[in-house]
């Protein structure tokens, strides 16, 4: 059954259809309940750790060469399937049940849902607002 969801990845295959076939395959063991689990935000500070997502991603989740995480564009349970299956599995490592199980990665899931956003709002930077109204002639804003 694991080549079935091999093959369904190599055929490029949306990701709900591959959520289906790895679910249909039971390749891996990832709960059904992914979504209802409490995560815990600490323990996922220091699992963000552990694993090394911090290497990619940034201590925030908003650096490194991997995409921001911060705020995270999954919901949890959607966030689980994708570490068990990355799109890209040379580029981003799946996590396997055995080793990170589904608690584990709603615990780093909500440590990422916890994390403020150390990027400042676009119309607070001045040139950046200039660029984007098209005035760059623009004086500072007055606040
Ligand atoms: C070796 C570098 C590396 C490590 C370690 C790593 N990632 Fe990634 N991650 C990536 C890259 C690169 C991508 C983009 C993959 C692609 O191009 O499809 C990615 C994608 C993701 C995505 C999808 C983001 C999106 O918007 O599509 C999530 C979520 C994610 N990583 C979470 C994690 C978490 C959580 C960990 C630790 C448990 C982790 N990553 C560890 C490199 C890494």
């Amino acid at each position: 059954m694991r080549m079935t969801g091999w093959l369904a990845l190599g055929l490029g295959v949306s990701g709900a259809v591959l959520f289906t076939v790895v679910a249909a395959g039971a390749t891996t063991e990832t709960s059904q309940d992914a979504a209802a689990l409490r995560g815990d935000a600490d323990r996922g500070r220091v699992l963000f750790e552990a694993y090394t997502c911090y290497g990619c991603h940034g201590y925030t989740g908003e650096t490194g060469f991997g995409p921001r995480l911060n705020p995270p564009r999954h919901d949890q349970a959607e966030f689980v399937q994708y570490l068990r299956n990355p799109r890209n599995p040379r580029r981003m490592p799946p996590y396997q049940q055995d080793d990170a199980s589904d608690q584990k990665l709603a615990d780093i899931f909500a440590y990422l849902t916890s994390l403020p956003s150390a990027s400042p709002e676009a119309e607070s930077i001045p040139l950046l607002q200039a660029i984007l109204t098209g005035d760059e002639n623009a004086d500072n804003p007055p606040h």
